[in-house]
């Protein structure tokens, strides 16, 4: 089977496939444009965040018979059409849980104890112990919104840390250490809200200007999920105002933004969309997508 790699992964993981028998290139930095002429001579392909795999790319490579993402959503791959060509699509939906939940468990302590803020007063060469008064995350409330993987993995962590964790998944029935509750009781009872849910029809815009009337003033906001979710626009009122106290974020309506206000605004911190960027995660993104892919062979090639 002849595969192409199409985003940056492990080099582990191709010297595997590659030890397993398949033809593996790499072009890492192919761009949407040369891809349709390079794609059509390969059976699979390997893709992370990077390349898209929409409809017209699908329709020029009638022999394509794999897909596999590097990663959790499958938002950036037209899958449903992919199958219906016959092609299987896969991802590998858990292998960087436990990196994103760390990211907004450390954004929660970050919140609370303006770390930033802090590290930024003292680089210009300030010493403002009077501006830096924060609160203790234990004996709060975290109200995760969508408690799958990650969500799970973050009550976990959370309910170590002596928080009490309640959570909106209207597709979930129960959720260890966890009060499964309605929206609008999460809104109202939370300190810190994090966002753990994938981005889609219903969840676009979920919350906006109403949402934030209905919290707690001083409430913290996390999102580590996708941006689009939350109505920036809405989010940038309720921080000027002080309804929101702060609120951390590593995915954003448009990536990169094009408007950087809200980033602009003293009580946000963000990153660019690297919630699963860490050592442990890319490896294990790496050997499932191996893992995937020499499977999916055999299975093409029976001994
Ligand atoms: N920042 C990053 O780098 C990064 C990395 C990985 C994943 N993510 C994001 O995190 C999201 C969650 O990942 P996961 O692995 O936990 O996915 P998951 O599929 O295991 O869990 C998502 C949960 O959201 C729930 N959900 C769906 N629609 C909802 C709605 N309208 N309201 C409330 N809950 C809803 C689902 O029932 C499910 O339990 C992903 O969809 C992805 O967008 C971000």
């Amino acid at each position: 089977m002849k595969i192409l790699v199409c985003d940056k992964t492990e080099k582990e993981a191709i010297e595997r496939m590659r030890g397993a028998g398949l033809q593996v290139d790499v072009r890492d930095d192919i761009t949407p444009e040369d891809l349709p002429g390079v794609l059509p001579a390969y059976d699979g392909m390997v893709v992370r965040s990077r390349t898209k795999v929409r409809q017209p790319l699908i329709d020029v490579c009638p022999n394509l018979k794999v897909i596999v993402r590097g990663g959790v959503g499958l938002d950036t791959i037209d899958a449903d059409y992919a199958r219906s060509k016959g092609i299987t699509v896969m991802n590998t939906p858990m292998a960087s849980s436990a990196s994103v939940a760390e990211l907004a468990i450390g954004y929660m302590f970050a919140l609370a104890r303006s770390t930033y803020q802090a590290t930024s007063s003292m680089k210009a060469e300030k010493w403002e112990k009077k501006s830096f008064e924060g609160d203790e995350i234990g004996g709060k409330t975290l109200g995760l919104v969508g408690i799958g993987n990650i969500g799970k993995e973050v009550a976990r962590r959370a309910n170590g840390l002596g928080m009490t964790v309640v959570a909106y998944d209207p597709y979930v029935k129960q959720a260890d250490g966890v009060k499964l509750v309605t929206l609008d009781e999460l809104l109202a009872s939370s300190d810190y809200i994090s966002l753990h849910l994938p981005k889609t029809k219903e969840s676009a815009g979920m919350i906006g200007k109403d949402q934030f009337e209905k919290m707690k003033k001083g409430v913290r906001i996390v999102n580590c999920a996708r941006g689009g979710i939350i109505d920036e626009g809405a989010l940038y009122d309720a921080l000027v105002s002080g309804k929101v106290a702060g609120a951390a974020l590593d995915v954003y309506a448009e990536e990169p933004p094009t408007d950087w206000k809200l980033l602009k605004l003293p009580n946000v911190i963000g990153s660019p969309h690297v919630g699963a960027a860490t050592h442990e995660a890319q490896g294990r993104v790496g050997a499932e997508v191996a893992d995937k892919l020499i499977d999916f062979a055999k299975k093409m090639q029976p001994v």
